[in-house]
């Protein structure tokens, strides 16, 4: 569909290629959507690193297999529990207010339009139950659990509820990283209130404040100040997922795992599955790439546990590699925030269709039918 409305000789309305997608919205989002999304932690070395990674595998395309045509190459897998049409999921980001005003709602909405899956984070700009009512079937919600537990269990019972399929719990964010361009924006969305809507949309958060922020600006920052106060969470230790399992029925994904023996810890501890990412280098700078970890926790969970991997897929091939190196599926991130900057719902469609039809492409050129034969041999095993 793509390729024929280019023989009309139409000049697609937002750029082909992730890279083309960032290098127009740093000309024309503001500074601080721009520098929100592109930054990383300190030097950005491990975001660097995270692309960096995937151009150290080459693909060995196979040649006159009789592979499926295009109309019939299936890129479906099942995740959790969770069928897909294709081994992709978008990135929990938070905070999405700052980037478009259609936030969390055009990503829930194009991603089930789609077939693929989407993942909510805690600090969305839009409650919980506004964004499972258009997310169709296939959304997980995304877990930064709180230093108050009743409200972490609150949340995570709202979630299942509202109909998410997974729950995901975020294990490299017990603080914000450190973010120089933030910082030097003086743009630091949390503690100026951003991405507190599921908070204040929760009985029990609302519990814990003496005056309801609607009454005045200063309930509103007292509010702000009581969340602000939560988020940071040091004390979760490995066996509170145990107690997460107590809260929901929901499969449960570790995020922000790079280490082996973590990854065992968490599936021993009743994870089904984990996602290999150091938060697109947000968090630890100097920190492994996320895909240089993966095969080692693939080959530490083995069957025991779906394996995921975020932290810079950037194109179809990126998702071929990942794949052959022990992953189930991926997470996609900032190409798409930047296609929401640009154009808003339409601009989360065009990203997620030219990164699925370039996918699609790859898959059938690299001489495999379906992404489930595609193994370790892709790489010239
Ligand atoms: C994130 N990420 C993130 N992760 C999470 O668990 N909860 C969240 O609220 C957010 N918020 C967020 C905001 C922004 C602007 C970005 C760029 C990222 C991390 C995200 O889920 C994912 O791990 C990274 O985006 C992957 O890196 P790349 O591929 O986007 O570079």
């Amino acid at each position: 569909e793509i390729y024929f409305a280019g023989l009309s000789g139409a000049v697609p309305p937002l750029p082909m290629t992730a890279a083309g997608l960032e290098d127009l919205a740093r000309t024309t989002l503001s500074p601080e959507a721009f520098g929100y999304i592109a930054g990383s932690a300190s030097t950005e070395r491990t975001a660097a690193a995270n692309v960096a990674a995937f151009g150290r595998h080459a693909l060995v395309p196979r040649m006159l297999r009789g592979t499926a045509a295009a109309d019939a190459r299936d890129l479906s897998v099942e995740v959790l529990g969770t069928r897909l049409a294709a081994p992709v999921l978008t990135a929990p980001v938070g905070v999405l207010e700052l980037v478009h005003p259609e936030a969390e709602l055009a990503v829930g909405e194009v991603a089930a339009e789609l077939g693929i899956g989407s993942v909510l984070s805690t600090a969305a700009s839009t409650p919980i139950e506004r964004v499972g009512a258009v997310s169709g079937e296939n959304w997980w919600f995304q877990l930064y659990w709180p230093s108050d537990d009743e409200v972490a269990e609150s949340l995570v019972c709202r979630a299942t509820a509202a109909g998410a399929k997974a729950i995901v719990l975020t294990a490299d964010t017990p603080g914000m990283g450190w973010r120089p361009r933030d910082l030097e924006l003086g743009h630091l969305p949390f503690l100026q209130g951003k991405g507190i809507a599921n908070y204040l949309s929760d009985p029990v958060f609302r519990s814990r404040l003496a005056v309801a922020p609607e009454e005045s600006v200063e309930a509103m920052q007292m509010a702000v100040l009581t969340w602000v106060s939560m988020f940071g969470n040091h004390s979760i230790r490995t066996s509170d997922v145990a107690r997460l399992r107590e809260w929901t029925d929901l499969p449960i994904a570790v995020k922000g795992i790079v280490h082996p023996d973590d990854a065992r810890a968490v599936v021993d501890a009743g994870a089904s599955g984990v996602v290999v990412s150091n938060h697109g280098g947000r968090q630890v700078d100097g920190a492994i790439a996320a895909l240089d970890a993966l095969g080692p926790v693939a080959a530490a969970v083995g069957e025991r546990a779906d394996v995921l991997l975020d932290s810079g897929i950037r194109c179809g091939a990126d998702i071929v590699t990942a794949l052959a190196l022990g992953a189930d599926a991926v997470l996609y991130g900032r190409p798409w925030v930047y296609g929401l900057g640009l154009a808003g719902k339409d601009g989360v469609r065009h990203a997620l269709r030219v990164l699925l039809a370039d996918l699609d492409v790859t898959l059938g050129l690299a001489g495999f039918a379906s992404v489930a034969e595609l193994d370790a041999s892709v790489l010239g095993g």
